[in-house]
């Protein structure tokens, strides 16, 4: 069976497209996820990819990973800046994550330079664009791949 990749997306990010494309780029979320249904198919890994505007259900998506997914890549938007819930779920499933944002974070206002999500981020990818999640879903798997070898 196809290892399973939980692609988390949070508030703000079914606006992509329309919102701050000076910031965030021309292409959709639906494009978002057609680039990880292909990056996936490539790989030979299967993903669930979803959007939510609200804290909780992203919280409630981390926790049932726990047994289901081999890992997470999540972009909890503003809930980077701002969720210790978020963190607490990642910590608390025991899987790898990596952090992916569409902007270079660390270039924009200071509020947005410190992430609580990255404490529990194996990894963090910013700045890159969508092609981001292509990157993080090769890096999940190569760790995926490196934890069957062991
Ligand atoms: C973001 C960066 C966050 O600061 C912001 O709140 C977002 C998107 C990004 O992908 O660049 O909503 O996570």
């Amino acid at each position: 069976m196809r290892p399973l990749i939980a692609v988390l997306n949070g508030p703000n990010l079914n606006m992509l497209g329309l919102r701050q494309p000076a910031v965030y780029g021309r292409a959709t979320l639906d494009d978002v996820e057609q680039v990880c249904i292909q990056t996936a198919e490539r790989l030979d890994v299967a993903i669930d990819f979803r959007q939510t505007n609200i804290e909780g259900e992203l919280v409630s998506w981390i926790q049932e990973c726990r047994g289901r997914a081999r890992g997470i890549i999540i972009n909890p938007a503003a809930y980077s800046h701002t969720s210790i819930a978020v963190l607490d779920a990642l910590l608390a499933v025991d899987l790898p994550v990596v952090e992916v944002h569409i902007s270079n974070i660390h270039r924009r206002e200071a509020f947005r330079h410190h992430s609580y999500v990255s404490q529990a981020a194996t990894g963090v990818i910013c700045g890159l664009g969508v092609r981001g999640y292509a990157l993080a879903l090769q890096a999940m798997t190569d760790m995926i791949m490196d934890e069957d070898d062991r």
